[in-house]
């Protein structure tokens, strides 16, 4: 311990003798640096900005239009189904975390927890680590977690690019054959609340079949006819208001309509009971 301060003394020593032989004072000298720095920053960035604003055309969303590319994209539709909510590249890791961790349990330890907690390592290391030493070889502890943290940021970014979406499309053309193994295809109101199921967006908290539902760690509906026995107007009035059954989660689904409530609720209540009138009806 003792020897450790006076290696600490000594080079602060050599560091004070440093600055009075070859330092130079902050004013002017580091002062000039950075106001000259900032004013370049500054410049490029405005530049930039008349050099987009001056060379686009008004009023088009063409992406071929300007230098810097287009004034402005078209509308947002709210209503849309088939648009699929991606963040930004440099979110992907964190994006990808939140598949790992399944919801509901342990999604808060993966979205708010780690990158927490990672963030206070990242803040108190200079405080830990309070030897000297730069030379990466000997810092072993340091490299490896280095490593090891670039390595893992790289595989999720990757895994977060690559990972594939639970498409509304997609599932919708699954409908044929849900309908085919779950033998409801001579139901047409099924039919029509399978087709909701798929389009509605509760594939992104449900799965089906195998089908969706890789946000949330897949609340599975499969057999929900089976094991939830609530009738074709219980599942349309739980799924109106899930609220109302102590659902927090799940969004209400009232706008939807009875009609189309009522459809839902055929389409689960037929899943996992198989009708024995269909011959298709697996293992009856
Ligand atoms: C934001 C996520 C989310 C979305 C979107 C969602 N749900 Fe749910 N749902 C849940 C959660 C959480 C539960 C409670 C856990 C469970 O039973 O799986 C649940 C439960 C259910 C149940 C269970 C009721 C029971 O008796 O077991 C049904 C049926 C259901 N949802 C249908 C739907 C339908 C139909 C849609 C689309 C119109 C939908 N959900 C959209 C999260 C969601």
């Amino acid at each position: 311990m003792n020897r450790r301060l006076e290696e600490r003394r000594a080079a602060h020593q050599r560091y004070k003798q440093d600055v009075a032989e070859r330092g130079k004072p902050f004013y002017p000298y580091a002062m000039f640096h950075d106001t000259l720095m900032s004013l370049i920053v500054v410049s490029v960035i405005v530049a930039l900005a008349f050099i987009w604003k001056l060379t686009a055309d008004e009023g088009t969303s063409d992406a071929d239009s300007g230098w810097l590319g287009k004034l402005y994209d078209s509308k947002a539709d709210p209503g849309t189904t088939t648009f699929v909510p991606r963040p930004d590249w440099y979110f992907y890791f964190l994006f990808y975390l939140l598949r790992i961790f399944k919801w509901p349990n342990s999604v808060i330890l993966g979205t708010v927890g780690i990158p927490t907690i990672a963030l206070i390592l990242l803040l108190a290391f200079p405080f830990i680590d309070l030897r000297r030493e730069r030379r990466p070889l000997r810092r072993p502890v340091a490299l490896v977690a280095a490593i090891l943290t670039v390595i893992s940021m790289g595989a999720l970014t990757y895994k977060g690019a690559t990972a594939k979406e639970s498409l509304g499309i997609e599932n919708d053309a699954l409908v044929p054959t849900w309908a085919q193994k779950q033998g409801f295809a001579d139901n047409p109101q099924a039919v029509a609340g399978a087709h909701i199921f798929a389009k509605a967006g509760c594939m992104g908290c449900h799965t089906y079949l195998g089908a969706g539902g890789s946000n949330s760690g897949g609340l599975d509906k499969s057999t929900v006819g089976k094991t939830s026995n609530r009738g074709v107007q219980g599942f349309a009035t739980y799924v109106s208001d899930p609220s109302k059954f102590g659902n927090s989660v799940m969004p209400k689904w009232k706008d939807l309509g009875q009609d189309n409530l009522l459809k839902l609720g055929a389409f689960l209540e037929s899943s996992g009971t198989c009708h024995p009138r269909t011959a298709a009806c697996p293992g009856k």
